[in-house]
Formats: C-alpha cells, sequence, structure tokens
C-alpha cells in the first residue's frame, strides 16, 4: 500500500516534471519556474545508482562502482564530467526520470531503439522519490550542472 502511494507519487512527480520541462516559456502554466527537489545524500544517491542496476549501462566519472559487473555491458554511456550533454539540473532530473525526452533532442542511434526511444528502461515505476532525489544528488556532484537560484528565462534544451 505504501509503495504503491510513493509509485503514485513518482509517476505524479515524473509527469510534472516532464511536462514543466517541455516548455521553455517561464510565463506559461507549463513553466518549470520554481521546480527544484529538495537535498539528497550523495553516498545514498550512489547506493541507489547500483541497487537499481544503473551501472549495467553507466559508469560515472570519478567514481569506483562497486560491485564489479561479471558480464560485459551492451551499451556503456559514461556519466558525468565533460563527456556529457546535460547541461543544468533540470536536464539531469530528466534525463533520468523520462530519458526518451532528452534523447529526442539529439538523436543518436546507437542509444536508440528502432522507434527512436533511449534504449534506458523506465524507471518510473520502479525508483521511489527519494532514491531519484539521491541520484540527482549523487550525480549533480560528477556533472557540471547549472542549478538555478532565482527566476530563470531559459531553460530549454539547446541544440
Ligand atoms: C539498459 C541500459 C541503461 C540503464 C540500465 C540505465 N541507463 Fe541511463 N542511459 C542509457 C542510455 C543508452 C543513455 C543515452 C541516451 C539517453 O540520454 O537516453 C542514458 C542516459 C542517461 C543519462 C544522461 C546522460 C547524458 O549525460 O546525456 C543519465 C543521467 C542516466 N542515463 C542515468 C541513469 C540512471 C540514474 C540509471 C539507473 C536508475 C540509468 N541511467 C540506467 C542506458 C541505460
Amino acid at each position: 500500500m505504501k509503495k504503491q502511494i510513493i509509485q503514485t507519487g513518482v509517476a505524479w512527480l515524473a509527469c510534472l516534471v516532464a511536462v514543466s520541462l517541455f516548455v521553455g516559456c517561464p510565463m506559461s502554466e507549463k513553466s518549470p519556474l520554481g521546480f527544484r527537489l529538495p537535498e539528497g545524500s550523495i553516498w545514498k544517491g550512489k547506493t541507489a545508482f547500483v541497487d537499481l542496476g544503473c551501472i549495467q549501462c553507466h559508469s560515472v566519472v570519478d567514481e569506483d562502482l562497486m560491485p564489479e559487473l561479471t558480464t560485459p555491458r551492451k551499451v556503456h554511456v559514461v556519466l558525468g564530467g565533460e563527456v556529457t550533454r546535460v547541461k543544468t539540473y533540470g536536464q539531469l532530473v530528466t534525463s533520468i526520470i523520462n530519458p526518451s525526452h532528452i534523447i529526442s533532442a539529439r538523436p543518436k542511434a546507437e542509444y536508440t531503439d528502432k522507434e527512436g526511444k533511449s534504449l534506458m528502461p523506465d524507471f518510473s515505476e520502479a525508483m521511489t522519490v527519494r532514491q531519484m532525489i539521491d541520484i540527482a544528488e549523487f550525480l549533480q556532484a560528477r556533472y557540471e550542472v547549472v542549478i538555478p537560484e532565482h527566476a530563470y528565462s531559459d531553460y530549454g534544451y539547446g541544440p
């Protein structure tokens, strides 16, 4: 029951973020203005990253993620540092909970299926809101993303 409530919460949150990030105009009713997750724990985020199987496809810059994989990765995307295209906190959170949205801005054959959807699975059912917050905190420390403090007008996706 509790899990169901959390899952519904995640689904709503994912929906809210996805919808709000889709439109860049700050005055729109779908504006991302004011969106901000609560503080998370880097350490718990790292644990969740391993527990949820993100390491099957990702390594993270400057992180030694245990346990070591026993089978080689079919897909390998390095997260963090300068190899990334994630530029803002909003994009980082979106790429975790709504990967196909980000991919639509930069189609890359090796990362998409035949329909152009990201090879990254949908984690909105499997991940709790807390895990999402902690993973965002963990990855944010490895990305050089811009976190908006005050009002911001341009929150769209760059080319
Ligand atoms: C089956 C493989 C797979 C798994 C498992 C997976 N991902 Fe991904 N992920 C991808 C692929 C492929 C991309 C690149 C395409 C895209 O942006 O969707 C990606 C992209 C990302 C990006 C954006 C990368 C960038 O800098 O542009 C983030 C952040 C991310 N994943 C986080 C996660 C997290 C957190 C998990 C675990 C909850 C996870 N991924 C699990 C395949 C995977």
